[in-house]
């Protein structure tokens, strides 16, 4: 069991508000993403679940029973962090216990879920070792493992990969998605890394400032966002935000188009400019295009490795059938 409802929750320190009225449901073994930039409120979020903090106003219900007189260690959730504290002096087998020594748990049935949790995460072979003889990765499994062990009903993670480098954190991100699949354990998971967000989430809660902006499935988001903020937020490189009446949109405030949803032609298209930056990644080239006639600098991703290159004058066509509108406020228009 793991299902978590907010009821007009609310957050305040001392005069500052951080958390307006907000409403969430999660549903069993659903894995949530809390993404938004940083200081939006995720982490105040998730440790007003786990219950380190304690909610102004509102209600949290988990499994149907108000959690609010219920404290941390007795909510059955279990958190991991960005700095995951080990203790350097134990071996990984007895960082891994030490929760459950805390919680006086018979020595055999220890043993049985340290081997489970050692062999979901990869660990059986360093069981032995001590944190310092273990790389950043490694460690990272260690304190999911001392979380799994716990058996929780639900699992929160504040940014635990941000302390790895790039390769381990799409290596890990794969992990903690299979561990998900194996589990079907609630998990929510707070980053401020969109990529993050869109591979690893059944559903991403979009946040600025304290108010959820759009909840949904990764592709819902990226098909159809709410506002012109989900709408740079998710995708990368960004959205391009036009402003409509410069881009013959009459009826939109602003055009939105994704960088991959723009063709590139050398003799005609509807806007042209010339390439500024041009990143070659290889698998997709990046042009940022000025001197457009529109006011914003144009991002367009094309597949594969195409030789336009800084100074060289080109034509783009955005796909009609992928434009984003907006009004006024910002909000998509259907
Ligand atoms: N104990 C506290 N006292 C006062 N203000 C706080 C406290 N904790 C957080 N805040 C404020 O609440 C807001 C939300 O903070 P929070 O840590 O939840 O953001 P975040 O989305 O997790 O950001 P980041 O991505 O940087 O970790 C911020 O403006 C922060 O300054
Ligand atoms: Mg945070």
């Amino acid at each position: 069991m793991g299902q978590i409802t907010l009821k007009s929750v609310t957050k305040s320190f001392g005069e500052t508000q951080v958390i307006p009225p907000l409403d969430l449901d999660i549903q069993d073994g659903e894995f949530t993403v809390f993404v938004g930039p940083s200081g939006c409120g995720k982490s105040t979020l998730l440790r007003l679940i786990a219950g380190l903090e304690d909610i102004t106003s509102g209600q949290i219900t988990i499994d149907g029973k108000d959690a609010t007189d219920i404290p941390p260690a007795k909510r059955g959730l279990a958190m991991v962090f960005q700095s995951y504290a080990l203790y350097p002096h134990m071996s990984v087998r007895k960082n891994i216990a030490f929760p459950m020594r805390m919680a006086g748990i018979d020595p055999a049935e220890q043993d049985r879920r340290i081997t489970q949790a050692a062999a979901a995460l990869n660990l059986t072979d360093y069981l032995d070792r001590r944190p310092g003889q273990l790389s950043g990765g490694q460690r990272q499994r260690v304190a999911i493992g001392r979380a799994i062990v716990r058996e929780p009903a639900a699992f929160l993670f504040d940014e635990p990969l941000s302390n790895l480098d790039a390769a381990l954190r799409v290596g890990m991100r794969m992990e903690i998605s299979e561990l998900h699949k194996k589990l079907a354990t609630t998990m929510i998971y707070v980053t401020h890394d969109q990529v993050e967000a869109m591979t690893m989430a059944d559903k991403i809660v979009v946040l600025r400032a304290g108010y959820v902006e759009q909840v949904g499935s990764p592709l819902e988001l990226y098909r159809s966002p709410r506002n012109t903020f989900v709408a740079g937020f998710i995708g990368s490189p960004k959205m391009n935000l036009i402003d409509g009446a410069e881009a013959g949109q009459h009826n939109a405030h602003t055009l939105g188009v994704r960088p991959e949803h723009i063709a590139v032609s050398e003799t005609s298209g509807t806007w042209q400019g010339t390439v500024g930056v041009a990143e070659h990644l290889g698998s997709d080239t990046f042009f940022h295009v000025h001197e457009t006639g529109l006011a914003e600098t144009i991002t367009v991703r094309a597949p594969g490795e195409v030789s336009f290159t800084t100074g060289d004058r080109i034509h783009m066509t955005p796909r009609p059938d992928q434009l984003h509108r907006f009004d006024d406020k910002g909000l998509r228009i259907a």
